[in-house]
């Protein structure tokens, strides 16, 4: 037997219908903060991401599904959507269209990780991404939406971390002072933190290593580095997250794991999770579109993984009675009535119900059996009498009402119902 690739899901039945409704909360909310849909192919050329993340980061490192195609061109299945994004509104210049692009998307993303609960190789991401706006109000407004989007999903048990890692000229003042604390615990530090030390210190403090975790425990804060203008634009951000009532704690040692950063990065975490615990992250990204050949635009955004939100709700028994039902199962007693029910169904459809009928020339009785294992709502019965008198039977399978009706009247069926 051939089975799917490790790290990947198959989904039907039941679980199909959770992911419609976190879905239709993706588009309800997004519209509702007047955001659009962009839809971005799943692969892209390697240097956008390799460029845009970083090639010290564990995406690039170790995660992406890179390969030559046919052409001898590197190809990756995208890890993340921001990089792709960008690509996107720098190559279609959409930034010239509207002073503030605001942007949403959902889809699959693909990281070479080591599949655990929570954590797979195929997983998805739910986002939104706000270009143009420099300034703290544009991280609210993105914090906002996000949460907007979580609460949707009566998702409440959460935290959410923030910290700012500053404008460049803080990062490399910090940097510096990183290099000489961890020079000064060199012996301790993983093998890869020392690696990093010289290229991309602010990298060790994403370090999962328990032995680099109590080293980074102890030091220094970013926050003790940012200059003026850093220090305003996350002292205003702040302000208006506690003038809105929004929860959050600062974290200093959040860096996030992608390198396009600078100013505000925030995560969202879940005590429903187990280790995996961040459904969701993002931050502030001036530098990016700059980056990958576009003209200097400011800009914030996030994601969160939707197979941990379902986790989530999950856990919390937010899917109760979820099953896939149909409005009318039609029983018929022989085939040769098939054309009559195609009439009689399409026309049902037509009205916007949905109808299922048996095309295994199953007997009546099976018939009967199959509307109750597909939860139909109704079943509609055409036996011989029927058949003449060009009737139906129609039976409410909750509480057992039956009518009988004329077929010509099916306009009208509403009222029977
Ligand atoms: P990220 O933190 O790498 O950020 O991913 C966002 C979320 O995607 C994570 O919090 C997690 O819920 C989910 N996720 C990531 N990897 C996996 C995996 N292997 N299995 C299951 N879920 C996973 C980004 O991707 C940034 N592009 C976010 C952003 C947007 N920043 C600015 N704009």
């Amino acid at each position: 037997m051939i089975q799917n690739i490790r790290g990947t899901k198959d989904l039907f039945f039941e679980e199909i219908l959770k992911w419609h409704f976190v879905e239709e909360q993706f588009r309800k909310v997004s519209n509702l903060f007047g955001y659009n849909e962009l839809r971005t192919p799943i692969f892209e050329k390697t240097e956008v991401f390799q460029r845009s993340i970083g090639e010290t980061t564990d995406i690039v490192n170790k995660e992406m599904y890179t390969f030559l195609d046919k052409g001898g061109e590197s190809i990756t299945l995208r890890p993340e959507m921001t990089a792709a994004l960008v690509r996107c509104v720098v190559q279609h210049n959409l930034y010239n269209l509207f002073q503030n692009l605001r942007l949403w998307y959902f889809g699959p993303f693909f990281r070479y990780e080591r599949p655990q609960k929570g954590r797979s190789r195929q997983f998805h991401q739910y986002g939104a991404e706000c270009i143009g706006s420099p300034y703290p109000e544009s991280d609210a407004e993105i914090i906002f939406l996000a949460i907007s989007i979580i609460n949707s999903l009566n998702i409440n048990n959460f935290s959410l971390e923030i910290n700012s890692i500053g404008n460049l000229n803080s990062r490399e003042k910090y940097k510096l002072e990183l290099i000489n604390y961890f020079k000064d615990n060199i012996n301790y530090l993983s093998e890869e933190s020392k690696n990093r030390l010289n290229i991309n210190p602010l990298r060790i403090l994403d370090s999962k290593d328990e032995n680099d975790r109590k080293i980074i425990e102890n030091c220094p804060n970013i926050l003790d580095y940012l200059d003026d203008e850093s220090k305003e634009h996350f002292d205003i951000l702040i302000n208006i997250l506690d003038r809105s009532n929004i929860k959050y704690s600062l974290q200093p040692k959040l860096v996030r794991g992608l390198d396009y950063y600078s100013h505000t990065v925030f995560e969202f975490r879940s005590n429903r999770l187990g280790s995996q615990d961040a459904f969701g992250g993002g931050g502030r990204y001036n530098n990016l579109i700059e980056e990958l050949g576009g003209k200097p635009t400011p800009a914030v955004g996030f994601a969160l993984g939707v197979e941990r939100l379902i986790l989530i709700m999950d856990n919390s028994n937010h899917f109760v009675d979820l099953k896939n039902k149909i409005d009318f199962y039609i029983v018929y007693s022989k085939y040769e009535y098939f054309d009559k029910i195609s009439l009689i169904s399409n026309k049902l459809r037509k009205y916007g119900y949905s109808v299922i009928f048996d095309i295994q020339r199953k007997s009546f009785k099976s018939q009967l059996k199959e509307a109750d294992k597909l939860n139909s709502k109704f079943v509609i019965i055409i036996g011989e009498e029927e058949y003449l008198n060009n009737q139906l039977s129609l039976k409410n399978l909750s509480n057992g009402v039956q009518k009988t009706i004329p077929i010509d009247s099916i306009e009208a069926i509403n009222l029977y119902l």
